[in-house]
């Protein structure tokens, strides 16, 4: 079997960025002017006047600070209330390729690789730009790749499951180098209305280049492992699909966009992903001791600091498990892979580490790399 090994990678990041200041003022303002439009309805006790939202509680809740977005002024206007990102037409690349090709040229430009050297795209990402063609082949084609190419959807946990989907291409020898990228525009699907979640997400583009260990450049990580899990969850859910396309009440439904069982969400996944690591670094002869970081999924500084301690039994250190949530918030399955290009250049040779990603479905991903001289 061959091994797979990791070249390179490469991150997109969109130019605007909102604060958790600017974030509540547009809420509250949003709020405030719902509640004058239900004033009647309020006063019978029909509905519940909204509330605000509060910089401290998402700060203290998530430890997010701020996020990019691919248009700050739609999502702020208390009239709008989400990205307005224009339609393009088919002659012009589309907004998420176009940012995963972004992503994909560092990746490659660091790799030292020519697109044509590339055997197959993968595009891994929590939403896709349309249902067809796969945007990984529209990728594919705007990079000047050879082979073949396509779309996978595992949600958060995509970019782990793009790796190993990519890591086993390898070690079959169907291909010798595979770039997987994850464009994520989670605002997209996220309801800038609901004050419970309003918060939490960010846009984005990553890429990994997975290749044969006998072509990777100088200083490549070593895939050690890869391993996979979902189970069944209702907890994390957007029901928007092709099927509710004709019933105006169910395209603009909140249940179109994502929702959260947030608590429960907490609760059932920490555990689930300390096990399947622990596990995972049993099956590899290793424990959290072995581990110069962990570069884990960027949905919450909280579940992070709880998952990290029961790996480490002990409280990591920033520079053990590096948060980037502050800055990007949850950018769904690109955050671990932010996360790993952007603290990974002080590693030495022989220092190991584990990318882990864990999201809806249940799903959760780990990857094991060594780093190379
Ligand atoms: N501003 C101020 N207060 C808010 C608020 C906001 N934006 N949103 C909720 N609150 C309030 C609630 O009304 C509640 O008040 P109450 O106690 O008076 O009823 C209180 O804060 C606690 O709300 P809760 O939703 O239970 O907060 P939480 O501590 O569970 O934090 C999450 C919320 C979403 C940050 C947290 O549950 C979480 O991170 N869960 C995991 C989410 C995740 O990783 N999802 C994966 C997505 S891929």
């Amino acid at each position: 079997m061959k091994t797979a090994v990791i070249s390179a990678t490469g991150l997109w990041t969109p130019p605007e960025s909102i604060s958790n200041e600017e974030l509540v003022a547009s809420y509250n303002a949003w709020a405030d002017n719902w509640n004058i439009a239900y004033a009647t309805d309020i006063a019978d006790g029909a509905v519940e006047p909204k509330t605000h939202s509060s910089v401290e509680f998402i700060e203290k809740a998530s430890g997010i600070k701020s996020r990019h977005v691919m248009d700050k002024e739609g999502v702020l206007d208390p009239g709008v209330m989400a990205p307005r990102i224009p339609e393009r037409s088919n002659e012009q690349i589309s907004v998420m390729a176009e940012m995963a090709v972004h992503a994909a040229r560092q990746a490659l430009e660091r790799a030292g690789r020519k697109p044509e050297d590339v055997d197959a795209v993968i595009c891994a990402a929590s939403n896709m730009q349309r249902a067809y063609p796969a945007m990984a082949v529209e990728i594919q084609a705007a990079l000047g790749c050879s082979g073949f190419a396509f779309d996978m959807n595992v949600a958060c946990s995509s970019a782990t499951f793009g790796i190993q989907t990519a890591a086993d291409f390898i070690r079959s020898g169907s291909a010798k180098s595979v770039l997987m990228v994850n464009p994520e525009i989670c605002s997209g699907h996220l309801n800038f209305t609901d004050r419970d979640s309003h918060f939490i997400f960010g846009d984005v583009a990553t890429a990994v280049l997975v290749e044969e260990e006998s072509i990777a450049p100088a200083g490549y990580w070593k895939i050690l492992g890869t391993k996979l899990k979902t189970e069944f969850s209702n907890n994390i859910r957007n029901n928007f699909g092709f099927l509710n396309r004709a019933a105006p009440e169910g395209v603009g439904s909140p249940d179109k966009l994502f929702v959260q069982e947030g608590r429960k969400v907490f609760r059932e996944v920490v555990p689930m992903v300390a096990t399947m690591i622990g596990e995972h670094l049993g099956e590899l002869g290793m424990s959290g001791t072995d581990l110069r970081r962990m570069w884990l999924h960027q949905a919450n500084a909280n579940m992070n600091r709880l998952i990290s301690s029961k790996v480490l039994g002990r409280e990591a250190t920033e520079d053990e498990s590096p948060t980037v949530l502050d800055t990007y918030a949850n950018t769904s399955s690109a955050g671990s892979i932010i996360a790993f290009h952007k603290h990974s250049g002080d590693f030495k040779a022989g220092e190991k580490g584990l990318i882990c990603s864990f999201g809806a479905g249940y799903s959760a991903g780990t990857v094991l790399v060594e780093k190379t001289a």
